[in-house]
């Protein structure tokens, strides 16, 4: 395992261009098993769980080629088995994206409960209950056993919940069904659409991309297709908060700012202003950070939802931005029970925090922090830990980087030609 060793104090600088989407990326890769022709991914990012993914594909008995320049190339003209391999299973929560596609090709899956970060309680109800919708059996003990021996059939389905993964595996599991299904309360992210633009690309009938609402014609086969992963939103929220916490000046290229309306709203709430360029966004340097108090001067509240509202993936960086902005705001995270604990940390910096609840804190700030050795419990908490060590001050250590080279691709390098100080040593 590896450790980052970051020298804080020093704004940011410079121009960065975001990956593409790690949750778009991750069902693509599954939708390959949708077809028996070739499907070419370019712009998916060079991350732990892309490979996670493409092993499993590939462990299915699909051919997956990686090419430097972010292209995959996947055929999976003939499945070898359907039982997913244990292992990368239990490495990735993302490993129950394969469910949906393998299921609609061959009527079976065999998968095991899925690993990945320990934020919160991660419920498999909405999958499964798609899942049965459509005809399936499912046999949930140690491992998950799902049969479709008559196929899948259309179905009108409402969500228990509007999940991200669920909706993706209902998705691809609709596509080859026969007849009409209708997914409600579907989830329905930057992510979400980008899959449905590649399912749509190999010969889907899907109406109603973008809403909460999507009608999928079933069809008797799909084709192969090219399509390119769009830039990863949390990706450019981490750099807004990057910028915005070191005091420095940056544009992120081609930041999708279409998609960014309610994260600027999110960070507005801590004064950060940003400007949008076209398709890149500006974040000017030497901002001074207040909490913005509502209209009757109340006390602001930061807070996530399913989309369109703010992305829970970005709560822990709008946290770290919080602590250098003067004042108070609470922070209501809706949808994981553990998300929040990564506070200890920030406390542990000098950040003034409390924890109210698993889903509520109060932060005062702004804080000097101090540089500290703290571990990355899961992918977000891990980029937040690390702005909170770009803007302290001294050196801190970030232990357990695996969990963020999980989600974001060469995050040091990318950092250093920003002008920050930051090392990637080998843990002892
Ligand atoms: N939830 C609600 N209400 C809803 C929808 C969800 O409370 O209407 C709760 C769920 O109960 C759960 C949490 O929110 O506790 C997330 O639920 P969801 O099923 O949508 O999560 P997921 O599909 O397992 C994907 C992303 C996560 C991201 C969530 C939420 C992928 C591969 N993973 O997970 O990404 O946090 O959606 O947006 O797409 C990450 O990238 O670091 C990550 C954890």
């Amino acid at each position: 395992m590896e450790k980052l060793i970051i020298d804080g104090g020093i704004p940011l600088h410079g121009t960065v261009t975001p990956s593409g989407n790690k949750n778009e990326a991750l069902p693509a890769l599954a939708a390959a098993l949708l077809t028996d022709e070739e499907v070419v991914l370019s712009n998916v990012p060079l991350i732990g769980d892309a490979r996670t993914i493409a092993g499993l594909v590939a462990d299915l008995g699909a051919d997956v080629t990686w090419s430097d320049d972010h292209r995959v190339t996947i055929r999976a003209q003939h499945l070898r088995t359907t039982v997913l391999n244990p292992a990368l299973c239990r490495s990735a929560r993302a490993s129950i994206l394969l469910a949906g596609p393998t299921l609609a090709r061959c009527g079976t899956v065999d998968l095991y409960p899925p690993g990945g970060c320990k934020i919160g309680r991660r419920r498999v109800d909405t999958h499964f209950l798609a899942f049965e919708a459509l005809g399936a059996t499912v046999d949930a003990g140690e491992t998950f056993v799902i049969r479709a021996p008559h196929g899948l059939h259309g179905q009108d389905l409402f969500l228990d919940e509007a999940s991200v993964t669920a909706t993706e595996n209902a998705i691809m599991a609709a596509v080859l069904a026969k007849g009409t299904t209708v997914i409600r309360n579907a989830a329905c992210e930057p992510h979400v659409q980008g899959l449905c633009r590649l399912l749509t690309a190999m010969g889907a009938q899907i109406d109603g991309i973008g809403s909460n609402i999507l009608t999928i014609q079933g069809v008797d086969r799909l084709h192969g297709a090219e399509h390119r992963i769009g830039p990863d939103i949390v990706e450019v929220g981490s750099f807004i908060g990057m910028a915005a916490a070191t005091g420095g000046g940056v544009t992120i290229r081609q930041a999708a700012p279409e998609h960014l309306r309610m994260i600027l709203l999110e960070f507005a709430k801590l004064g950060v202003q940003a400007e949008v360029r076209g398709d890149d966004v500006f974040i000017p340097s030497g901002q001074t950070l207040k909490a913005v108090p509502e209209v009757n001067g109340g006390v602001p509240k930061l807070d996530d939802g399913p989309w369109p509202q703010f992305p829970t993936d970005l709560m822990s960086v709008l946290i770290v931005v919080a602590t250098q902005a003067a004042g108070t705001v609470l922070v209501f995270e809706k949808m994981f029970e553990n998300r929040l604990f990564f506070v200890d940390s920030l406390i542990q910096m000098g950040a003034q925090i409390v924890l109210c609840d698993p889903h509520r804190a109060v932060v005062v700030g702004p804080s000097v922090l101090r540089g500290g050795v703290v571990v990355s419990p899961d992918i977000r908490a891990g980029i937040a830990l690390v702005i909170a060590a770009l803007c302290a001050k001294g050196r801190s250590e970030i232990r357990n980087i695996g969990q963020i080279d999980r989600g974001y691709e060469r995050i040091d390098g990318r950092l250093r030609a920003l002008g920050a100080r930051v090392e990637r040593i080998a843990e002892e």
